[in-house]
């Protein structure tokens, strides 16, 4: 089912998320599909489960390569829950980022470039991965949300924050 997604302005999305703790749930199985088919009809890159009012710490992301907008490379379709995210450096980059939250905006947001991340999937396997780029970027904004902060929060330069029409036309990068 397509759930509303919150915008910014709305508490909940300022709240911290709590662990999922039971996967053989059948509400977690519920909660994915709903995800998945609200950033699919919304074309996004990520959702976060607080950005449909679930104070839940799963988020999923993935992105099909786009020519229109290269500095967005694939990053694979991912169902993330109860992530832990290190950094194995200190090295930042800037970049356009988007929130379905924050609709019609983009603004440029520094992240850590190298991110390694873990987590579980839905059937509540562990797994880990280092990333970098684009894919680093996603997952810090989508993790983000759990403990309710949006990407406007992490912005430095306000000069580069408008909206998507004035700021790009055609080619934007993602919401997510
Ligand atoms: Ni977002």
């Amino acid at each position: 089912m397509i759930r509303p997604v919150l915008r910014m302005g709305d508490p909940r999305l300022l709240q911290v998320s709590r662990p999922v703790t039971d996967f053989a749930n059948p509400a977690l199985a519920r909660l994915l599909a709903d995800m998945e088919e609200t950033m699919a009809y919304h074309d996004g890159a990520g959702l976060a489960a607080p950005q449909i009012g679930v104070d839940l710490r799963v988020v999923i992301f993935g992105i099909d390569a786009n020519p229109r907008y290269p500095e967005a490379p694939a990053v694979p379709r991912t169902v993330l829950i109860n992530p832990q995210l290190t950094f194995p450096d200190e090295e930042e980059e800037e970049g356009w980022e988007g929130c379905l939250s924050v609709p019609g905006l983009r603004g440029v947001v520094p992240r850590r470039k190298r991110l390694r991340y873990a987590g579980f999937d839905a059937q509540g396997r562990r797994f880990e991965r280092s990333v970098e780029g684009f894919h680093a970027r996603v997952v810090q904004h989508e993790c983000d949300h759990l403990d309710g902060i949006l990407y406007p929060l992490r912005m430095r330069d306000f000069s580069r924050f408008g909206f998507v029409e004035e700021l790009f036309g055609e080619s934007a990068p993602p919401e997510e």
